[in-house]
């Protein structure tokens, strides 16, 4: 009865205060709570989204296929998109009565286009999105995040061309860009196709560059005792050198997955041939938990700590004094009222002048248009009064005409009348 009373007393004290630590005389319980959370989970069932970053045909499909031994529907890509576009396929799968929820996402025609320039923008729009999704849910009123599809991307594997002499630039630029948004695992994708030294040669130049261009890939946490000794080794392998294959070859007495060649056989859980296991290990046996835990603490809060900074919100205000949600609300409502009314003026004065701009341009153009029939209407007389002359002209001269018409006519026929008399005179001599 004392104890139970001290335990409740403690939690009242101020929290910097030194804690009690109480014996308890009998079985409790409450060291089943790690079982219950085992339960719970295992009951929820789990998510994990992967992002595949790589050129076109450099082996994603194939590796997940070899990673989750079983055959997910792949299309091939063509060489011919004109911009990178994500392709997410989800997939529930069960092992050992563990529920897992896994969605894959492609970048499909990544690094084909001439200009690559813009390869990165759509990965990281969509790795933004998906915060920003789980950012509504969580300021929903009514949130439903237990049964929420989170689509968050926990990992990037970037698969890097073997055949350079190190990173492009494009994969330099895309995993700057990343690696502040998500866990990135850069692997050497087709590692058959290049001998040891030349891949010891090439991880090393690879770490190099990363190093020395500032970005920050997936570390495996060490700070776990259980872990800490393979997470540490495991980091000096990074990148990882794989190969992908899901055929089935039989070595001594035993069907192994590898890649069958003229000269040999590559086999892909052989540590002596490829990193393959090593991934698998890291990735899905011991680091899955740590993978998503650092997208949701780590890359997502910094999404949403940027994302409500530039909503407005802040916790403290200039003087450092702590600002509640409350205040913070009231304080954006006000500008926000404020800032709309300034808009509404603003619009509203634009509307009027432009009103008054119409106004008067019709105005100028309807004086425009008064002057021009004005001008048309002097015109007009002025033709009229033309063709007035021209026909009293013509007038006089047909007058004129008809005068001298009738002058002739009749000198005309004074002529004829003097022709028809004279012959008959001359007759008239003629018997005289
Ligand atoms: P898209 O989805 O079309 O961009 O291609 P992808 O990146 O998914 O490549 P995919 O897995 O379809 O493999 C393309 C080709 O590479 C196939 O012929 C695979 O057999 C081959 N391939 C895949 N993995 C490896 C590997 O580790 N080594 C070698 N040598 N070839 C591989
Ligand atoms: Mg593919």
């Amino acid at each position: 009865m004392e104890k139970t009373k001290g335990v409740k007393n403690q939690s009242q004290k101020p929290q910097n205060e030194d804690k009690r630590t109480v014996e308890l005389s009998g079985h409790v319980g409450f060291d089943s709570l790690p079982d219950q959370l085992v339960s719970k989970s295992v009951a929820n069932g789990f998510c994990f989204n992967i992002l595949c970053v790589g050129e076109t045909g450099i082996g994603k499909s194939t590796l997940m296929n070899t990673l989750f031994n079983t055959v997910f529907e792949n299309e091939e890509a063509s060489h011919y998109q004109n911009k990178v576009q994500l392709q997410p396929q989800t997939y529930d799968l069960e092992e050992s009565n563990v529920n897992l929820k896994l969605t894959i996402v492609h970048t499909v025609g990544f690094g084909d286009q001439i200009n690559k320039e813009d390869s990165y923008k759509p990965v990281l729009d969509y790795i933004d999105t998906q915060f920003g999704r789980y950012l509504e849910e969580e300021m929903k009123i009514k949130r439903s995040l237990f049964n929420y599809h989170d689509t968050r991307i926990h990992v990037c594997l970037y698969f890097i061309t073997p055949t350079g002499h190190s990173l492009k630039s494009l994969d330099l630029v895309t995993m700057k860009k990343l690696d502040s948004k998500v866990n990135i695992i850069p692997v050497i994708a087709k590692a058959d196709t290049v001998s040891k030294s030349e891949l010891d040669k090439l991880k090393i130049k690879i770490m190099s560059e990363l190093v020395s261009n500032g970005v920050q890939i997936y570390q495996f946490p060490t700070e776990d005792e259980a872990v800490t000794e393979i997470n540490a080794s495991m980091n000096t392998h990074l990148p990882f050198a794989v190969v992908g294959s899901v055929e089935e070859v039989q070595i001594g007495n035993k069907m192994v997955k590898a890649r069958l060649y003229p000269w040999g056989t590559v086999q892909v859980e052989n540590e002596n041939h490829c990193d393959f296991v090593k991934l698998r290990e890291m990735l899905l046996r011991v680091n899955m938990e740590d993978l998503r835990d650092q997208t949701h603490a780590r890359h997502y809060e910094l999404y949403r700590r940027c994302r409500l900074e530039e909503m407005g919100f802040k916790d403290t205000d200039s003087d450092s004094q702590s600002f509640s949600l409350q205040e913070t609300y009231e304080a954006k409502r006000k500008e926000f009222v404020k800032e709309l009314q300034r808009k509404e003026e603003n619009m509203r004065q634009m509307f009027v002048n432009k009103v008054k701009e119409t106004e008067a341009e019709l105005k100028e153009k309807e004086k425009e248009l008064h002057e021009r029939f004005e001008q048309l209407k002097r015109l007009h007389q002025d033709e009229k009064m033309n063709l007035e002359e021209k026909r009293r002209e013509l007038e006089e001269e047909m007058n004129a005409f008809n005068r001298r018409k009738m002058a002739a006519e009749t000198l005309m026929g004074q002529a004829l009348t003097g022709c028809s008399q004279q012959p008959f005179k001359k007759d008239k001599d003629k018997k005289n």
